[in-house]
């Protein structure tokens, strides 16, 4: 269970009364655990896989991005939410998403994920379709690079989700000076200035903004 912001307690509560993630996700996670060991962290929490599900219904986007796959558990919540959409992945890594791959093909949703293999700085400056959602979660430092790229992207009206933006809360605290904290509360002013849109930080899992673009 991911509490890093709100009480142990709380977390556990909104777990207990939020969708629970069926025998497919808990598979992944299972797999992700025993061939990832501590980088399984990394892995979105089961309340953001349900969140991610229900905003993708919601938005009912024609093309979805994600950036920063790993092995596939917020791809295969975005891609079961689609409704005739596409979901453009971006990753570095080959032996993580290859995990994903499986997992969309036992998802049965396969036919409407693409994988873009590269540091996705690169890979995803050569992505010309508008956006309608994207999810980023990948390499913490390109966050300002990645943003400029995904919000350049987004038509009028798309949502871009931002995980990790509260770093266990200690963006909030003034005693956490360490380079990586700072460069995140610098990106949550980048975000908070930028004119183009409008933002709320949600405090799920680890920290997760919304951003719409006006
Ligand atoms: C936090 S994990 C993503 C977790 C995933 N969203 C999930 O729910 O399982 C971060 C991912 O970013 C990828 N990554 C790191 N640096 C990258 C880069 N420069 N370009 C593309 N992907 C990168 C890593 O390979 C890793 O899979």
């Amino acid at each position: 269970m991911k509490a890093y912001v709100l009480t142990a307690s709380v977390a556990r509560y909104i777990l207990d009364h939020s969708t629970p993630p069926d025998p497919l996700l808990l598979e992944l996670a299972a797999e992700t655990a025993r061939l990832t060991g501590d980088d399984a962290e990394m892995q979105i929490s089961a309340d953001q896989g349900t969140f991610l599900t229900m905003i993708t219904q919601l938005v009912a986007p024609r093309v979805a991005v994600e950036v920063g796959t790993f092995t596939g558990y917020s791809s295969v919540c975005i891609a079961r939410g689609l409704a005739g959409g596409r979901l453009h992945c971006f990753d570095v890594s080959e032996e993580w998403t290859a995990v994903a791959r499986r997992y969309w093909e036992k998802a049965g949703v396969a036919d409407r994920v693409t994988l873009t293999l590269g540091p996705a700085l690169e890979t995803l400056g050569g992505f010309g379709e508008p956006i309608d959602l994207a999810f980023l979660d990948a390499d913490k430092q390109n966050y300002p690079g990645y943003y400029e790229l995904l919000v350049s992207r987004l038509r009028q009206g798309g949502l871009l989700m931002v995980d990790n933006t509260l770093r266990r809360g200690q963006v909030a605290d003034p005693g956490h000076d360490d380079g990586a904290t700072a460069l995140m509360r610098e990106f949550n002013d980048l975000v908070r200035e930028d004119p183009r849109v409008s933002v709320v930080m949600l405090p799920l899992a680890d920290g997760l903004t919304l951003v719409r673009k006006l």
